[in-house]
């Protein structure tokens, strides 16, 4: 077998060379070089013979049903839009240690479990690590095949040979070709890795996982490279120290994106969460000034979240504002419109706002508790517990209206809530609520009265 050649290519200007390069010498950027494969040139007849397909009218192509089948994992399920499709590659990205090859092994089961062949290569792990871990979550499983492999060729020879119909990369950074000089984990190997992956589960009709872990440094080529590759993309968020992990979907071609699942790590593995507002609110401090609950949307589905605020006087220097699940130059626009509109004295303090639970929120429909709970530390006043907030809040004071106002009442009806502060804009054409009064108010003066 001949050697196969290999060329370097700028990523920014498309230079070619045939040596690696720190430096472009054509658009002088840095580190800019990745290693791809040389094709063979093909002649213009092979290409057009290539191209066997003609355009065909719109109305004349015919759906099919994507096959699919559920891993069995609720919050998953949901996530990927209603299952796993046939053929379909999907990357689970994530910090490392976060739960990405516990959630895998645990699907992996399930599928299992239901009489599907699933093969799981690992190129961090040993079997025996495998195994202990498998023990632990007490997983036994007659159509589970397990390979600890690096190196591309084999695995693609296992997967011919196994032929599973389910195939867990774990992860794209430790896989490479022998026939580039590349180190694994280099952009190069992990898009071939990528490629030769996504060939042979469209060719065999397998669902394909790949788990690529986040990179703090550049050392390693992140998930961010694949992301326009693969169908589906996945990431699992959550800070090391917290047990709740959100399974967050940025692109899918099979479903809706934004929508998350929510998981618990615990001794026997990832638990799925089910009621999440029942969960958030569960330490929830009730006759605590600077404490109230947002009833925000997640996807599509409700989630009730504890927002926190501590207003401190500032020992010396410049007041420090410090926002944690939620964006900071939110929290500093808020609080100069508190300031502004309704004359707190906010200049010599310093400002903390917390999302409780690690959950990071970013709609606009946080605005509205947030300042009710700067607000309330600021006065040391409580808000009543059995209130619940929503609405945004806009430059001049005003609160504007924010979508699914129906969802998010329903929610906080189902927790027992007896109080909804909205935005006036939301309250036509709600139905009628029983045991919550809903109040709508125009701008943030008024919302503060009602509440403080
Ligand atoms: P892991 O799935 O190995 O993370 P990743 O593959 O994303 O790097 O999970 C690692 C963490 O999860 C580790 O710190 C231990 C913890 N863990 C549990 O708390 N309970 C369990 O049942 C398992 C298997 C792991
Ligand atoms: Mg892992």
């Amino acid at each position: 077998m001949g050697k196969i050649k290999t060329k370097y290519v700028c990523q920014e200007c498309g230079y070619i060379s045939l040596k690696w390069m720190g430096k472009c010498p054509e658009c002088n950027s840095w580190q800019s070089f990745v290693e791809e494969f040389v094709e063979k040139k093909r002649s213009s007849s092979e290409v057009v013979k290539a191209v066997s397909q003609k355009p065909v009218k719109l109305k004349n192509i015919e759906l099919q049903i994507e096959d699919r089948f559920k891993t069995d994992n609720i919050e998953l399920d949901r996530v990927l839009g209603g299952g796993i499709v046939k053929g379909s590659l999907v990357l689970v990205g994530g910090d490392p240690g976060i739960g990405k090859s516990t959630l895998l092994i645990q699907v992996a089961s399930n599928i299992g479990n239901k009489g599907l062949k699933v093969l799981y290569v690992s190129g961090e792990e040993s079997l025996k690590q495998i195994k202990m871990r498998a023990d632990r979550l007490s997983i036994d499983n007659e159509n589970l095949y397990i390979v600890s492999e690096n190196n591309l060729q084999y695995i693609s020879k296992y997967i011919e040979e196994i032929n599973p119909n389910l195939l867990i990369i774990d992860s794209i950074q430790t896989v490479y070709n022998p026939d580039i000089t590349s180190a694994p984990g280099s952009v190069s190997q992990v898009r071939e890795g990528t490629a030769t992956l996504m060939k042979l589960s469209k060719k065999l009709g397998i669902a394909t996982f790949i788990v690529g872990h986040v990179t703090k440094t550049g050392s390693i080529a992140g998930p961010k490279v694949l992301e326009h590759m693969v169908d589906t993309v996945l990431y699992f968020e959550g800070e090391k120290h917290n047990i709740y992990r959100v399974l967050r979907a940025v692109k899918n071609r099979f479903g809706s994106t934004n929508e998350i699942g929510i998981f618990e790590m615990t001794n026997n593995g990832l638990e799925q969460v089910i009621n999440p507002s029942h969960l958030f609110l569960a330490h929830r401090p009730k006759e605590a000034s600077g404490s109230v609950v947002i009833a925000g949307i997640e996807g599509t589905r409700p989630v009730l979240i504890e927002i926190q605020a501590l207003i401190s006087p500032t020992s010396f220097g410049n007041p420090r504002r410090m926002a944690t699940g939620i964006d900071y130059n939110r929290v500093v626009m808020l609080m100069a419109v508190l300031e502004k509109k309704i004359g707190l004295q906010l200049q010599g303090q310093d400002g903390y706002v917390n999302v409780v639970g690690g959950i990071q929120l970013s709609e606009p429909a946080v605005d509205l508790a947030i300042v009710c709970a700067i607000a309330s530390s600021f006065r040391n006043k409580i808000i009543d517990h059995q209130t619940i907030i929503f609405g945004e809040v806009g430059l001049t004071g005003e609160v504007r209206a924010v979508n699914y106002p129906e969802k998010r009442i329903t929610e906080a009806v189902k927790m027992g809530f007896k109080t909804c502060v909205i935005p006036k804009g939301n309250t036509n054409g709600l139905p009628a609520f029983k045991d919550i009064e809903i109040v709508g108010v125009d701008n943030v003066y008024e919302a503060l009265d009602i509440v403080l």
